[in-house]
């Protein structure tokens, strides 16, 4: 039985001012520790601060490294300064990156294996658009989205997150049968890949999760754990949901 993940993916929110949000976290575990794991993801230049101030009582990751080690390349970070400033887990293709900075699954492949590394967990996200659903194509576009994007970390340890791209901060999600079959498919291509890792590793589902449909969610076969967007900004919220897993 794997232990759940749920990640919070603060993207482009957060200030050195709202430390309060990770005492409150911290508070809210000391109070009632969790059965599962948790982890915050907030911009790269708040991780060393947030780090700190979290301590062992959960996780610090960041949304996104470059692929090469070191070297030219302005305005990115690498995953090595990232593992430095405390971060354990690193989003990869997030679909924002994917749209907003072209980014293909190669790229995403590099990025995958530049965080195992430098010492972290690659969290790669893959989902279909609302187009590729209703062609029903979605499971065989995932999957293949996966072969491609993991095709740099076969047999290590990475995390796998689903997120149906419209179902990104619209506050729709699909039904739980579709979260079902996507699941089950996801799981039957990573162990056709590789049978012990492949039944090992974490799927956590993404898209519009919050309070109130995060149990339901969380309760799927082969749904180990969620990324969890605009609900992680609320601390309360963002432990409603770590309770629910
Ligand atoms: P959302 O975002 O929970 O706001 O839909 C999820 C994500 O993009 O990781």
């Amino acid at each position: 039985m794997v232990q759940k993940l749920i990640a919070g993916n603060w993207k482009m929110n957060g200030l050195p001012s709202d430390i309060g949000q990770i005492h409150a976290i911290k508070a809210g575990l000391e109070d009632t520790p969790l059965s599962c794991e948790l982890l915050l993801c907030p911009p790269s230049p708040l991780i060393m601060q947030y780090a700190a101030h979290a301590g062992d009582a959960f996780a610090i990751g960041a949304q996104d490294c470059h692929m090469n080690t070191s070297g030219a390349h302005t305005g990115d970070v690498s995953a090595a300064l990232l593992k430095a400033s405390g971060a354990s887990y690193v989003i990869v293709g997030h679909s924002e990156r994917r749209t907003d900075h072209s980014e293909s699954d190669e790229v995403v492949a590099g990025k995958a294996i530049a965080g195992l590394d430098a010492g972290l967990t690659p969290i790669i996200c893959v989902g279909e658009t609302l187009e590729e659903r209703r062609s029903g194509e979605a499971v065989s576009v995932v999957c293949a989205q996966i072969s491609k994007s993991s095709a740099s970390v076969l047999g290590q340890s990475y995390v796998i997150a689903y997120e149906p791209v419209w179902a990104i901060g619209t506050g729709l999600t699909p039904s739980i049968d579709e979260i079902a079959q996507m699941h089950s498919g996801i799981r039957a291509h990573l162990i056709s890949v590789d049978a012990q890792k492949g039944a090992e590793t974490r799927i956590l589902y993404g898209g519009s999760m919050k309070p109130g449909n995060a149990a339901e969610i969380l309760a799927v076969d082969h749904v180990n754990g969620g990324l969890i967007g605009g609900a992680s900004l609320k601390s309360d919220d963002f432990l409603a949901i770590a309770r629910a897993a």
